[in-house]
């Protein structure tokens, strides 16, 4: 690719934003990789953009492309007030911080939560069902996830809508300053959170399984990786899933033969969040990495340093690897999805929000026969990192 071609994202502007499809696919057409000016970014400030499956897939694996900013002289807003985390770190740093998590995501600890998760769905339904008519994002695609991943972490009674402006504010922001006083209010907010668990005492829930792992030993979690780790965990636990159940339903509500043939068989409910996570995936771009040296991806050279975008939702539709990929067929196989990523940096929530996705997406099917569309959903989230509805109205 011709590295002084550079494409404008912004110029499409909410085009883009509404529909980013149109635009990937004219890009995949010219070629895997491209020079991109990200939507709000000044000129001169560009990047490289991988839109096709391959390149996608390798580049996510590839452990010339680095996460760990600071050994290029660059921090990201979050690390610098919050603390280093997963997706900020590289072997060996990622691997022992990943190793103290991920006991508490697998596939088994996950399915433990099956009843609550099934219980807090349950409870959101019975809330929302009498009027006939809602926004299913408020009432049952925000509160579940965030609920869910608040009781594991021992954050019962926090305080969800506030908590929910600063973290869409965060993984979406609408501008530079708002998004910095969201990133410090976050800051305040986890500092406060830690100090009360470790002044409470011991309780049986992660956020004081890491607290124990601190003080037990020192150099293990420094008070900055704690504060990164449930920062990422609260944030990646629930903006992410959120968009599941409301891209996914949205994709349903829209395809009323692939609906029916769910309804008729809900065997296929597994495979149809698959194919949610496939054909519109809460994710549209993976976070930033970085060429710790050159490297080439198909034939085009990447200096050392530069910074390199995996687009997640542009790859997830490349003809060479889904067959007519704009159709949303919930019997299709998705293997190979990218929707939670690839390589070291793979979603460690993934079984978590499985289920939470299966769990809902069923239970709503069940709960109201006659679900329907009920106006415009939107508006899109802003920026890259996200692929989401702020309102998805319904009735049923
Ligand atoms: C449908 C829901 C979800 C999607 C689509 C999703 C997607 C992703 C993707 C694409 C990545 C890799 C990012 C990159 O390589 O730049 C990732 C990483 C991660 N996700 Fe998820 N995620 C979801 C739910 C969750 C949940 C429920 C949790 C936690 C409970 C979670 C925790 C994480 C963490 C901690 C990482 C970083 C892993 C690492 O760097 O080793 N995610 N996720």
């Amino acid at each position: 690719m011709d590295r002084q071609r550079v494409v404008d994202l912004g110029e499409w502007a909410d085009a883009f934003r509404e529909d980013p499809h149109p635009v990937y696919a004219r890009l995949r057409e010219q070629g895997p990789v491209h020079r991109v000016r990200l939507p709000g970014a000044d000129e001169g400030d560009e990047t490289w953009l991988v839109v096709g499956y391959e390149e996608a897939r390798a580049a996510l694996a590839d452990p010339r492309l680095a996460k760990d900013g600071e050994k290029i002289g660059e921090t990201f807003l979050d690390e610098e007030m919050i603390g280093k985390h997963l997706l900020a770190t590289d072997p060996p740093q990622h691997t022992r911080l990943r190793g103290l998590v991920t006991r508490a995501f697998t596939m088994r600890r996950v399915e433990q939560l099956r009843p609550r998760i099934q219980q807090i769905t349950d409870d959101l339904l019975d809330a929302m069902m009498p009027p006939g008519h809602g926004d299913l994002i408020d009432s049952l695609a925000f509160p579940l996830p965030i609920t869910v991943i608040g009781e594991l972490l021992g954050v019962p009674d926090m305080d969800r809508a506030e908590f929910r402006k600063m973290s869409t504010e965060v993984v979406a922001p609408t501008n530079g300053d708002t998004e910095y006083d969201a990133v410090v209010r976050l800051a305040e907010y986890l500092t406060g959170l830690i100090e009360d668990k470790r002044s409470a005492g011991p309780t049986d829930d992660l956020l004081s399984d890491l607290i124990r792992t601190t003080a037990e030993d020192g150099d293990r979690l420094s008070p900055q990786e704690l504060r990164g780790m449930a920062y990422l965990l609260l944030i990646a636990g629930h903006e992410t899933t959120v968009n599941l159940i409301g891209n996914g339903v949205l994709a349903l509500l829209t395809h009323p033969g692939q609906l029916a043939a769910l309804r008729a068989d809900m065997s296929l409910l597994d495979g149809a969040v698959e194919e949610m996570l496939r054909y519109e995936g809460p994710v549209q771009s993976a976070t930033f990495r970085y060429a710790a040296e050159p490297l080439e991806i198909a034939g085009t050279v990447i200096d050392q340093g530069e910074h390199v975008v995996v687009g997640l939702t542009a790859a997830q539709r490349d003809d060479d690897r889904y067959p007519d990929p704009h159709r949303f067929d919930i019997r299709r196989d998705t293997r190979g999805h990218l929707a939670f990523g690839h390589g070291i940096h793979y979603c460690l929530g993934a079984s978590l929000a499985r289920l939470e996705g299966r769990i809902a997406v069923g239970t709503l099917l069940e709960r109201a026969p006659g679900l329907a569309l009920d106006g415009s959903p939107g508006p899109w989230l802003p920026g890259m990192l996200m692929r989401g509805v702020r309102s998805l109205p319904v009735r049923w």
